[in-house]
């Protein structure tokens, strides 16, 4: 066992909804640590951006175009991470919407089937290809799943996503307990209220501010950065987090304490 400092040097990783928030975030923390980044996302104008800044960091990464709904995008997705940097060590699946906003009884199932088709279906199609690949190569890796606290305790308005979100801690779970004896580990984070693009949109829909949300979902008063909880990604990609599998990881300033 050495002690060295978290490093993913040496490997390949995939991050989607890599083109702004908390992808992005993760995406460039995954390479200042050393990794090959796949940066996806839907938008090839924010992933082409995301892998530009990565580039003038001084790190490696390609940009691939990918919608995780559709399962055909999915399988290139992998395959094509394979011909550019040769495999496929870690994955972040972090790509999700939040459309839906009425209660269940005046639910659009128009809505509610993209919600499941990205949050919940997109999640599953990534770990159906990441894993495969894994397994193929046989030395092991990590797949991070990004749930939410939405995905441990729910809001009003929000069936969808907290039913997606719900449906990932349930992904994760299944995976790990499939894949512990081939060492491909399968964990969850749960971030709270994030400074993201997502967020931002949820509190102008709302008509709140952050003043007035964010004592609501953190301790702190504030809300989380990005990085913050690509710190915890970066984590569960690397060695460091050896004997963790199955396991939720909430970060959420103390928001599910109380
Ligand atoms: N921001 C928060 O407070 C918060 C809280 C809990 C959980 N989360 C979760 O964290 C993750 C990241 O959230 P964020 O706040 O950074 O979101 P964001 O909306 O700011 O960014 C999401 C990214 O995903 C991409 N995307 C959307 N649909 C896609 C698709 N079908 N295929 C590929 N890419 C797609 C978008 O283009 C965008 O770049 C999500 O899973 C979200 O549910 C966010």
């Amino acid at each position: 066992m050495s002690f060295e400092a978290v490093s993913l040097e040496g490997r390949v990783a995939i991050v989607t909804g890599a083109g702004v928030g908390m992808g992005a975030a993760t995406a460039r923390l995954l390479a200042a640590r050393g990794a090959k980044v796949v940066v996806s996302d839907i938008n090839p104008e924010t992933g082409e951006a995301t892998t530009e800044q990565i580039l003038s960091d001084g790190g490696e990464a390609c940009f691939i175009k990918c919608d995780v709904a559709d399962e055909g995008q999915v399988e290139a997705l992998v395959a094509r991470t394979v011909e550019t940097f040769g495999k496929l060590d870690c994955a972040v699946n972090n790509a999700a919407i939040t459309p839906d906003t009425l209660p269940i009884a005046e639910a659009d199932m128009e809505v509610w089937d993209r919600v499941i088709a990205v949050d919940l279906r997109g999640v599953m199609l990534c770990m159906k290809y990441e894993i495969r690949q894994m397994l193929a190569q046989g030395n092991g890796g990590s797949v991070v799943n990004i749930s939410s606290v939405s995905g441990v305790r729910p809001q009003p308005n929000n069936s969808a996503y907290v039913a997606a979100k719900h449906g990932v801690i349930g992904l994760t779970k299944a995976g790990s307990l499939e894949n512990a004896p081939h060492n491909i580990r399968v964990n969850a984070v749960l971030p709270g209220a994030i400074d993201t693009p997502m967020l931002r949109a949820a509190l102008e829909a709302n008509n709140f501010t952050e003043a007035e949300f964010a004592p609501q979902l953190s301790l702190f008063s504030r809300f989380g950065k990005p990085e913050e909880v690509a710190e915890a990604s970066a984590w569960l990609c690397s060695d460091a987090s050896s004997y963790v599998t199955g396991h939720s990881m909430a970060l959420e300033a103390g928001y599910l304490t109380r």
